[in-house]
């Protein structure tokens, strides 16, 4: 009997293995493509191809005794040495194409040499998949690190059913013309026979540089390249909703909740939760605050803004140089307007367990989510699913994807430093009526549109894209 089986490849696995003296730790992986595909993974009977993470020099023996307990967790593990890890990870993938797609061109360096490398392990990862395949299988190819594995796989498996999602926003054309290698990352892609996005933006600034660029028509979702049809489609994120909601009902997390907010009242809370990242809006959404409390000194003492940034990408200079910025910042406004009882921004630096994340969400009153830009913002979606209480506000920047879902939070430009201030002076001023009826309409819009039905919705386009592939009548 052949079964069909999904198998996800992506660059970071759902579990991110840390090795000592041989002994390893393997911990859940931050970022929302792990956080939002491991609860389909689990529940489907695939495999997850991609990278555990710098697992240190490890001899054969533990290597061995590694891969059997990554195989337990059905994820195969594709290791990246040192200078892939500098030259694929950090380099290419986190130093110009994170930037470039997140249109910040002025963050991009100012020569690349790591083409070569991106492209050796494309194929190292396209090679693994093969390996693993088996007919009939359905392959998922997932992100910006891993643009050329469509097409190398198409070479490979010319019948296979091959779907790609993008999870960052793909930019405009004029800005993906910067690219020097802007051909082969649009050809990789197209090996693809669906092509995911999470806004209708984002697809439509794909068409326009696949026209200007390779001279590739799109009829709307559809394109026709190199003999086949393939499809292109919006398909935003969604997060396991049903969980969020029901580890926040239980009773300890309820009462830790509770615990936090006695222990500050009658203190606000104001809360930021990301990866420590550029794209995220740290730095302004503190000048915010800082505005804030220059502007409203009866909120001096009332409010504390928590935040808590999950180290990420510690190897590339500008998180480096974001991190001491964000440092400074913290300093400074709590030096200036700290007093003895109260300190105006606590600071968390790590990773924190869900149940903590929960929790806070829990207890805040004031979500701030402001990246600059970022592709969805899943962080946003798990306030809204743990606040069953319908209480809480939501501060959204118009540049996150999940704005033109989430119409019922309070929107702002994180570029403007006043409004975001006054964003946050209405969150906080919100009648508790007004508070329950935007968060519960919030809620229902989060549970109607959950992961689960995500995967089902996109892997249902995928199979209807691959039976189409094939030209009718060889036109
Ligand atoms: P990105 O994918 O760019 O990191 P998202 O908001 O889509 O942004 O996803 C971030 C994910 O990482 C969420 O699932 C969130 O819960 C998790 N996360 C963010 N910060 C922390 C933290 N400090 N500790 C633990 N998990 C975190
Ligand atoms: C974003 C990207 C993911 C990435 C995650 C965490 O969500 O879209 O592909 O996995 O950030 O970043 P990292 O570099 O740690 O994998």
């Amino acid at each position: 009997m052949t079964t069909s089986r999904l198998l996800i490849v992506s660059n970071r696995l759902p579990v991110t293995v840390s090795s000592d003296g041989g002994e390893f730790t393997v911990s859940p992986s931050a970022g929302g493509l792990a956080t939002g595909l491991k609860g389909p993974h689990e529940q489907s009977g695939g495999l997850w191809i991609g990278w555990p993470g710098d697992v240190g020099n490890l001899d054969d023996a533990q290597r061995a005794s590694l891969d059997e307990k990554l195989a337990e967790l059905r994820t195969v593990p594709l290791y990246l040495d040192q200078e892939e890890a500098s030259r694929f990870y950090e380099g290419y993938s986190n130093g110009l194409l994170w930037p470039l797609f997140h249109s910040l061109v002025d963050r991009i360096p100012l020569e690349s040499r790591d083409w070569e490398v991106y492209r050796s392990v494309n194929q190292r990862f396209a090679d693994l998949t093969v390996a693993h395949y088996r007919p009939g299988d359905t392959i998922w190819v997932q992100d910006y690190q891993l643009m050329l594995v469509p097409g190398m796989l198409r070479e490979r498996l010319p019948s296979a059913t091959i779907g790609f999602f993008l999870h960052i926003p793909f930019p405009s054309s004029e800005t993906f013309r910067v690219l020097p290698r802007r051909q082969e990352i649009l050809t990789g892609l197209l090996g693809a026979d669906l092509i995911g996005f999470h806004t209708f933006a984002y697809l439509d600034l794909f068409t326009r540089s696949l026209m200007r660029l390779l001279g590739v028509e799109a009829e709307v979702d559809r394109v026709r390249y190199a003999g086949r049809n393939l499809r292109l489609g919006v398909f935003p994120m969604g997060i396991d909703a049903a969980r969020f909601s029901s580890v926040s009902s239980s009773p300890e997390i309820i009462a830790a909740s509770a615990a936090i907010r006695e222990r500050i009242a009658p203190l606000r809370i104001l809360l930021g939760v990301d990866r420590m990242d550029y794209t995220k809006g740290i730095p302004r959404r503190f000048l915010a605050f800082e505005r804030l409390l220059e502007k409203e000194p009866e909120l001096r003492g009332k409010v504390e803004f928590v935040q808590v940034a999950v180290p990420s990408r510690t190897s590339v200079d500008a998180y480096v140089a974001l991190k001491q910025q964000v440092d400074e910042l913290v300093g400074r406004i709590n030096g200036q307007y700290g007093t003895i009882t109260w300190t105006p921004i606590r600071y968390l630096y790590r990773s924190i367990p869900e149940a903590q994340l929960i929790t806070l969400y829990r207890a805040a009153d004031v979500m701030l989510v402001t990246p600059v830009r970022d592709g969805l913002n899943l962080v946003a979606k798990e306030f809204i699913a743990s606040r069953v209480d319908d209480d809480g506000v939501l501060v959204l920047s118009e540049l996150a994807g999940a704005a033109s879902e989430l119409g019922e939070s309070l929107r702002v430009n994180p570029y403007d430093i006043d409004a975001t201030a006054e964003a946050m002076a209405t969150a906080l001023a919100l009648s508790p009526e007004d508070r329950k009826a935007r968060m519960s309409a919030l809620r229902r819009r989060v549970h109607a549109h959950d992961v689960h039905q995500w995967v089902a919705h996109f892997l249902r386009a995928l199979d209807d894209a691959a039976t189409q592939r094939e030209p009718v009548g060889g036109q």
